[in-house]
């Protein structure tokens, strides 16, 4: 990309298409086979990523994908709420398991801080009567948010100043506690001890430590490439999703913007990940949602349990009026369709390709929560193709229904199926030759 002379380096962003779990974390892998940085830009510990290399399984919450190449560069942007404890422990663990951290993991300056209040305050409005319940993931990212906006959080740079810290401690652990007993009778949390151990923790933070913005801008200025790495999804956005069952953060790839501090300018392409059926995890609307046997079969088949909570996710066929709206909102131009050999066994796929609300088609995704239950799914049913498509890795390889399930749904979004996952392994995968010379992801 030039811009005055200079040449910027080629950014993407990967964002979940759907309600999270898409299989972000194998495309963000894939990537940094050729990119520099991968920054991610919202969320928390809420998150997982799963990738599989040589069978050996990592789950990560916090660090970016990147982190699993020695060459890359990781970066956790303003837009993340970072729990230190969480991050340093996934930290020990990446070390202990003999992955790079030090020096090419970086974490923003600006970024909150998610402190145990946060938890507190999240179980008790989780319980309490008359709260509509979310079904979170118990991190205190909802809260940890609610404190950004309301101007009364911590940020990481603050968080290494003693001072501020234990007055912001004892401050907030003041009005939490007071809060919590009377809204949720919940016991008192100690501020000195919260204050010891959150001190210890800014230590050890501290060499990660970096204004990210600058360190991100400065590597497009070199020519360097980023991935941006989205969390959750985009039914799960603060603005744009099943609200209010959602996550807190702008998971769309919007937030890649704001939370970074690169400009939307500076931002090439924009990559959705779908698997090829639904889950969601949690409370909220799901339209094409399968109960009983059916919705039981696809999550053992594909092995849908939650990464960090281990819920088993509730699983649905492929929702395009869904897809379609993640492709206006996010301005997808390539999909990666994942888990495709999950569908294997099937010999006829329900597809849902539109909505009727009192009979009458719709292309309107609801505002309303209570506006899901009145929509009914338009099915189509596509041959299944009934042989194994496990580890294939090319595309003439897949059997001819597969090609023809893939092109229903590129001609039904209107954007282009790019990357094919058919494992969980690194190299289970099916590069289109159009999305390896966009993305330069040629040599491999
Ligand atoms: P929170 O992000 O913990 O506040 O949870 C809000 C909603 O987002 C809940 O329905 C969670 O199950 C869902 N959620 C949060 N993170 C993820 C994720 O990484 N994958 C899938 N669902 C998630």
């Amino acid at each position: 990309m030039s811009r005055g002379g200079t040449t910027r380096g080629r950014t993407a962003v990967i964002v979940g298409a759907q309600w999270g779990d898409e299989g972000k974390g194998k495309i963000v892998d894939v990537l940094t086979r050729t990119f520099s940085v991968v920054a991610r830009y919202a969320g928390g510990h809420n998150a997982g990523h799963t990738v599989i290399i040589n069978g050996k399984k990592f789950i990560l919450q916090l660090v970016p994908g990147g982190v699993l190449r020695p060459e890359c560069t990781s970066v956790v942007g303003n837009g993340v709420v970072i729990d230190p404890l969480a991050f340093l422990n996934e930290v020990a663990h990446l070390r202990a398991a003999g992955v790079r951290v030090d020096g090419n993991v970086f974490v923003s300056n600006r970024a909150q801080v998610i402190f145990p209040y946060h938890r507190m305050m999240e179980l008790g409005s989780e319980n309490a009567p008359g709260r509509v319940k979310i079904g979170t993931t118990s991190r205190g990212i909802g809260p940890s948010y609610e404190d950004k906006m309301g101007r009364r959080g911590l940020r990481v740079a603050d968080l290494l100043d003693r001072e501020l810290l234990r007055t912001h401690i004892e401050n907030a652990c003041r009005e939490k506690n007071t809060i919590a007993h009377a809204l949720f009778n919940s016991g008192p949390l100690d501020a000195d001890k919260m204050f010891q151990e959150y001190a210890l923790a800014a230590e050890q933070l501290h060499p990660f430590v970096r204004d990210t913005a600058l360190l991100l801008n400065r590597a497009l200025a070199e020519g360097k490439s980023v991935v941006f790495e989205g969390a959750q999804g985009t039914m799960l956005d603060i603005d744009h999703g099943t609200y209010p069952f959602v996550t807190s953060s702008s998971a769309t790839s919007g937030g890649a913007a704001t939370g970074t501090g690169v400009p939307p300018t500076s931002i090439d392409t924009v990559i959705g990940i779908t698997k090829a059926y639904c889950t969601r995890v949690g409370s909220g609307p799901f339209p094409s949602e399968l109960r009983g046997a059916e919705g039981e079969d696809l999550r053992q088949r594909g092995n849908e349990f939650g990464a960090v909570t281990g819920r088993p996710r509730r699983t649905g066929w492929l929702d395009l009026p869904l897809l379609r709206y993640a492709g206006m909102i996010n301005g997808i131009s390539w999909l990666v369709v994942t888990k495709l050999d999950v569908l294997d066994h099937l010999t006829e796929i329900p597809v849902c390709v539109g909505y009727k609300v009192d009979g009458k088609p719709t292309d309107e995704v609801p505002a309303q929560a209570c506006g899901y239950e009145k929509l009914e799914c338009i099915y189509h049913h596509l041959p299944g193709w009934t042989q194994p498509t496990q580890a294939l890795r090319t595309l003439e390889a897949l059997p001819r229904a597969a090609r023809e399930y893939l092109a229903f749904i590129e001609k039904e979004t209107g954007a282009q199926v790019g990357m094919i996952s058919t494992g969980p392994d690194r190299e289970q995968t099916i590069l289109a030759p159009e999305f390896v010379s966009a993305l330069a992801l040629e040599g491999f």
